[in-house]
């Protein structure tokens, strides 16, 4: 991909995300910001699964200005993330989310070893997570979302993008078991979360001892037949990178055709409400993390695939961004987030219309890709 000069706007925007990450460095520092309100980042503790995304930011970031403070900050910020490796019984399945921008992106940048072997680590956590049954890695533990009949067999669509980690650790161990059970759940979520018309179901519920399907629930999504944006973008995502590690075509197959579906249900300004089966759509909240992840995702497809089919996938990425870039991203410093409109958690009546910090990571990693920085973190 190059930057063509009607496409000065992918240069500009990074000019300015390089400006405001230099700045809100310095204001947020070393610390995990989730959610902006009232212009503010809050800062969670290093164990809730989104504590990756602002060290992985900086690392994005980094990797273009060479910026020092920046790489203080995102390794301060992996360091302070050991306490959950050592805790071990609070991790859960998001250990992808968390250590694939910190720990994977430090190695890979700076060939650290303390940062692959941590890397290392918690993929093995994460394989120990399959359900051999049902063919699923299990979420979340007991002392996170559940419901009356527990959750030890539940899995969700956001553990597509975990897969990374695993198929990163076989690569580098040079041992497929971590790939094996990465593809054996991506199977799964082929078979029993994406429906016929692309769509994806966020959460399905299988009895832990036998592995048998027995329901599916809303999750963060409108309804359990509905179809919840960001799930629908960590399936489009997940799917891709499973399709690049492996070149499986099911898996690219069934990214597209999770493209195709959030594509064709996108509002004018290509950025969704927060499911796309809401029964009033006009005036419902938007979600900006949704669009983010999606043009990040539609950005491997095109990176993946031959010239005469990639530019679907270019050219949609590039739609949706530049409406973030004209009407959802904020520049100056009235808000620590760059991107607004985002929507936490809709059913729970959860943080919606604020800033994310993972919309803003998706964002930033979305736009470096269109610089030709190609090179993932997952
Ligand atoms: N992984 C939870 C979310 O996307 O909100």
């Amino acid at each position: 991909m190059t930057t063509k000069p009607y496409e000065m706007w992918i240069d500009e925007a990074w000019e300015k995300v390089a400006a405001k990450v230099g700045q809100t460095g310095r204001t947020i520092g070393a610390a995990f910001p989730h959610v902006s309100k009232d212009g503010k980042y809050d800062s969670l503790e290093p164990q809730f699964w989104t504590s990756g995304f602002w060290p992985g930011l900086l690392w994005l970031v980094y990797r273009d200005t060479k910026d020092e403070a920046l790489k203080q900050l995102a390794e301060e910020c992996e360091r302070k993330m050991d306490v959950c490796i050592d805790e071990y019984t609070r991790l859960h399945h998001d250990v992808g989310f968390m250590w694939s921008p910190t720990s994977v992106a430090n190695y890979k940048l700076t060939g650290s070893e303390p940062s692959k072997l941590r890397a290392l680590k918690v993929a093995a956590w994460l394989a120990s997570r399959f359900n051999l049954k049902g063919r699923f890695i299990r979420a979340w533990n007991t002392n996170n979302w559940k419901s009356e009949d527990g959750n030890t067999g539940w899995a969700i669509i956001d553990c597509m993008m975990n897969l990374g980690l695993l198929f990163w650790a076989s690569e580098q161990i040079g041992d497929p078991r971590f790939k094996h059970v990465a593809c054996a759940h991506a199977d799964t979520v082929m078979r029993e979360f994406v429906r016929a018309d692309g769509s994806c179901y966020h959460i399905v519920k299988f009895d832990p001892e036998t592995g048998e399907r027995i329901g599916e629930l809303g999750g963060q999504g409108f309804a359990p037949e509905s179809a919840w944006a960001r799930g629908t973008s960590w399936a489009l995502y997940g799917l891709a990178i499973c399709y690049k590690y492996t070149r499986d075509d099911a898996y690219l197959q069934a990214s597209k055709k999770v493209a195709h579906f959030f594509l064709a249900n996108l509002p004018e300004d290509h950025v969704p409400y927060w499911d796309f089966r809401l029964t009033v759509q006009e005036g419902a909240p938007r979600d900006s993390s949704a669009a983010a992840i999606a043009a990040s995702g539609l950005l491997l497809l095109a990176e993946l695939l031959p010239a005469e089919e990639s530019r679907l996938y270019e050219t949609s990425a590039k739609r949706i961004l530049k409406s973030l870039v004209d009407r959802y991203a904020v520049w100056d410093l009235s808000d620590e987030a760059i991107l607004l409109h985002g929507t936490g958690h809709h059913p729970a009546n959860k943080n919606i219309d604020v800033g994310l910090i993972y919309g803003d990571y998706y964002f930033v990693e979305a736009l470096a890709k269109l610089r030709g920085q190609t090179e993932m973190f997952w």
